[in-house]
């Protein structure tokens, strides 16, 4: 009697979600490597790594390199000491400020005519009547296709003369945007798939004031934002721990878990294969459960 009632509403309920405590979630990195082609801004001395050690060590085989390099290039964080003083430097920055829901503005058709774009107001309206409002706490971060042109420094710096900050095109964010993601949505970080903050042909560089003054978090060459859904997903900014740093190189990924995509995933259900596997396992687990110890 028991088990004709639990057996349906077990399959009903795993189906519905997808067996959520089993579930596994997908990993996204969001990481240009670090190498010799890494993007500086121009005057900073230029990565290097160089080996102490490669080859047969007796009996064993063994590697290690000394590296060195600016904080602020490539993939990393820009913590708001960078542009404010007295304000939190790397070591300072709690780690709660260093994840958060993903937001994904996609600008890729504003820019295309137009590398000196900055995200707009009407941008994150946009947004916001598509996926619902932006929740507090998030990263929010400009996916201008810019991604695709690293390590490429001509093409993303926009210029034939990548050491002249002055003639740079690429896209950024409008620090009025900013003010009013600060104001009304309280956001932890915001980041771009560019190499600053401020658009290319800024010179007093207000987004990266405005944020520092405001302790929000820059993520700046954000690489694989194509990878990710525009909501829905949480990021990881994992700027190595520089006692004193104004920045620094970041591993920056973001986690999709499976069970958000169906069980928000209104049309037709697919469970996969390892899910139907448990799905079968947990009822006849349950039914055994039933049949041998109904005692109450
Ligand atoms: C890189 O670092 C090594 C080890 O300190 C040093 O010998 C070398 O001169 C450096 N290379 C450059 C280009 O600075
Ligand atoms: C780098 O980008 C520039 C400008 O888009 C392009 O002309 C050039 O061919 C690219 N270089 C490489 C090596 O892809
Ligand atoms: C960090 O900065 C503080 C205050 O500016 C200073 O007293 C300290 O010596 C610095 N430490 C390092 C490792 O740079
Ligand atoms: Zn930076």
């Amino acid at each position: 009697m028991i088990t004709a009632v639990v057996t349906p509403v077990l399959v009903v309920i795993v189906i519905l979600c997808g067996l959520d405590e089993l579930s596994a979630f997908k990993v996204v990195d969001l990481t240009h490597e670090l190498s010799d082609t890494t993007i500086y801004w121009p005057g900073n001395p230029s990565y290097n790594l160089t080996e102490l050690f490669r080859g047969q060590n007796g009996a064993f085989w063994y590697e290690a390199n000394y590296i060195a390099q600016a904080e602020h290039g490539g993939t990393h964080v820009d913590a708001p000491a960078h542009f404010y003083e007295g304000a939190w430097r790397i070591h300072h920055i709690p780690m709660e400020r260093l994840t958060g829901p993903a937001v994904i503005i996609d600008v890729i058709d504003k820019v295309r005519n137009n590398p000196d774009y900055r995200v707009q107001l009407n941008d994150i309206t946009g947004w916001e009547s598509d996926n619902g409002q932006i929740p507090d706490k998030a990263a929010v971060i400009m996916n201008s296709g810019w991604g695709y042109k690293y390590p490429n420094k001509t093409a993303v710096f926009g210029t034939e003369t990548p050491d002249v900050p002055s003639t740079f095109h690429f896209p950024a964010w409008h620090q009025d945007t900013v003010m009013w993601l600060i104001n009304n949505r309280h956001v932890y970080m915001i980041g771009v798939d560019t190499p600053s903050t401020d658009f290319g042909q800024s010179t007093d560089f207000p987004t990266h004031v405005l944020m520092a003054k405001n302790t929000v978090v820059g993520l700046e060459n954000v690489a694989n934002l194509d990878k990710l859904p525009v909501s829905g997903s949480r990021i990881f900014a994992a700027v190595i721990k520089i006692k004193n740093g104004s920045g620094g190189p970041a591993r920056i990924f973001a986690t999709i878990s499976d069970s958000d995509k169906e069980c928000t995933n209104s049309g037709s259900i697919q469970l996969p294969p390892s899910k139907l596997v448990y799905a079968l396992i947990s009822i006849c687990v349950a039914k055994l459960f039933l049949l041998y110890c109904n005692f109450w």
